[in-house]
């Protein structure tokens, strides 16, 4: 069968990596062009995501291509999905209704407001004025958010009432993040650790994934800002086996449920940003797609074929799968582009990709890289994602950072404590 991929990022270039590894896999595409370690596996297209998505449809045609995956949120969001599906393609991923759990963080705590899901309290608003009399009123720490899609880096923490109102002067009039900042939610600071909790759905039936844990500050320690993801570790001890039973009839099938009781039936990944609290895990935040840098973790712990799977997310029968996971650990060290997520300079060339990849276990999963006179050059903010598959956390995380050692470029930034949560808590057991 033949492949599509959408998406040219570090957890494109993973699910690229898993599916040519699969026996009914001839071949895989690629939309759009870009990224190396993709380009080393996949035919590669510069098609545009921007526009109503024909183009993309007549390119399925024309290859006859069996199976499109949709890796990020944004098209998933303007409905690329719809689109094929309305050609009777076969494509992995929710519809546009359904995607609106991630779309819209307003959309997305009205729901859990509604089914009594555990999450932070919370208030919208469509005027900075408001907003910033409210921050006042309360004056408490809370995280500003732009109700609509921003990479990951919608959330502001705003601890103080001034940093509150610079964020939200900085989302709504200096409009950072477009007009996804129309609307705001502005709600309060949860306290604890967080984790990743993936979920495969057909709309009724809920799989889950093991679980995992991503660094979204860009600093050690979880200082500076917040980005798409630093690093990522697969399993996250802070998942104990009542945690997960909990969100499973707490949180994923309530939400599925709900969601088709609105006439939006959620088919494919429900990812839940957990935050274990004191009082219990509340929920950060929905998306509708596979997390990035966690599937660099997660996929390569699944013994199972990656293609039957999401087939039966889309044919309802995902009952039937049962999926196996490797014992090993994974962990998955992001290298980014110095200053990111501020502006940074592109175009640095990457020395040493051969032999981190020739080190036992590990791989490096291509995020903004591209092909410059024969050199492998920086392309984008997340540029790496170095993972390493061992027989503990310790020894995975030890493992990727062996990786890191032998890549170069200018200005490379990478957090150094990379799972550190998870190893403080094996030292104290
Ligand atoms: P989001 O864009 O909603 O996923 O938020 C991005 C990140 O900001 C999360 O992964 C958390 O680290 C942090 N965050 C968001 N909302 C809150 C909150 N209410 N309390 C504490 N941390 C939060
Ligand atoms: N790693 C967080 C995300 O994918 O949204």
């Amino acid at each position: 069968m033949k492949v599509l991929v959408i998406g040219k990022g570090g957890r494109e270039h993973t699910l690229v990596w898993k599916i040519v590894q699969e026996l009914r896999v001839e071949k895989v595409y690629c939309i759009p062009a870009g990224n190396v370690g993709i380009e080393q596996l996949a035919d590669c297209r510069s098609i545009s995501l921007e526009t109503n998505f024909a183009e993309v449809a007549d390119f399925v045609e024309a290859e006859k291509i069996d199976l499109t995956v949709v890796g990020p949120e944004d098209p998933l969001a303007a409905g690329l999905v719809d689109v094929l599906r309305e050609r009777g393609l076969r494509a992995f991923g929710p519809d546009r209704k359904a995607a609106i759990l991630e779309a819209s963080k307003d959309f997305a705590k009205q729901l859990m407001m509604k089914i009594g899901i555990p999450t932070a309290t919370y208030r919208t608003f469509d005027n900075p004025d408001a907003a910033i009399d409210y921050i006042k009123k309360i004056n408490t720490p809370v995280f500003v958010k732009a109700d609509g899609l921003a990479a990951g880096k919608g959330a502001i923490p705003g601890r103080t009432v001034d940093a509150a109102i610079q964020a939200v002067r900085q989302v709504m009039v200096e409009r950072e993040f477009g007009a996804a900042g129309d609307k705001i939610v502005i709600e309060e600071e949860m306290i604890g650790e967080e984790a990743s909790f993936t979920v495969l759905t057909d709309g009724t039936y809920c799989l889950p994934f093991v679980s995992s844990q991503d660094h979204k500050m860009s600093l050690d320690g979880d200082q500076g800002k917040n980005t798409g993801g630093m690093g990522a570790y697969s399993p996250a001890p802070v998942i104990t086996p009542e945690l997960h039973a909990y969100v499973m009839e707490s949180i994923a099938y309530p939400t599925i449920d709900e969601m088709r009781a609105q006439g939006r039936i959620f088919k494919g990944v429900l990812y839940i940003g957990l935050m274990i609290t004191e009082a219990g895990p509340k929920v950060i935040e929905f998306n509708c797609r596979f997390g990035d840098p966690e599937t660099q973790v997660l996929l390569p712990r699944m013994e199972n074929e990656l293609i039957p799977v999401l087939e039966a997310c889309i044919d309802g029968t995902l009952e039937e799968i049962e999926l196996k996971w490797r014992r090993e650990a994974a962990a998955c060290v992001v290298m980014a582009s110095g200053g990111y997520p501020n502006p940074y300079e592109t175009g640095e060339v990457i020395m040493g990709l051969k032999r981190a990849n020739a080190l036992e276990g590990v791989t490096v999963f291509h995020a903004g890289t591209k092909g410059y006179n024969g050199k492998i050059v920086t392309d984008g903010g997340r540029v790496l994602g170095v993972t390493a598959l061992a027989s503990n956390l310790k020894a995975a995380i030890d493992q990727a950072y062996r990786g890191v050692a032998e890549i170069h470029f200018d200005r490379a930034h990478f957090r150094r404590d990379i799972g550190y949560r998870a190893l403080e808590r094996r030292n104290e057991a």
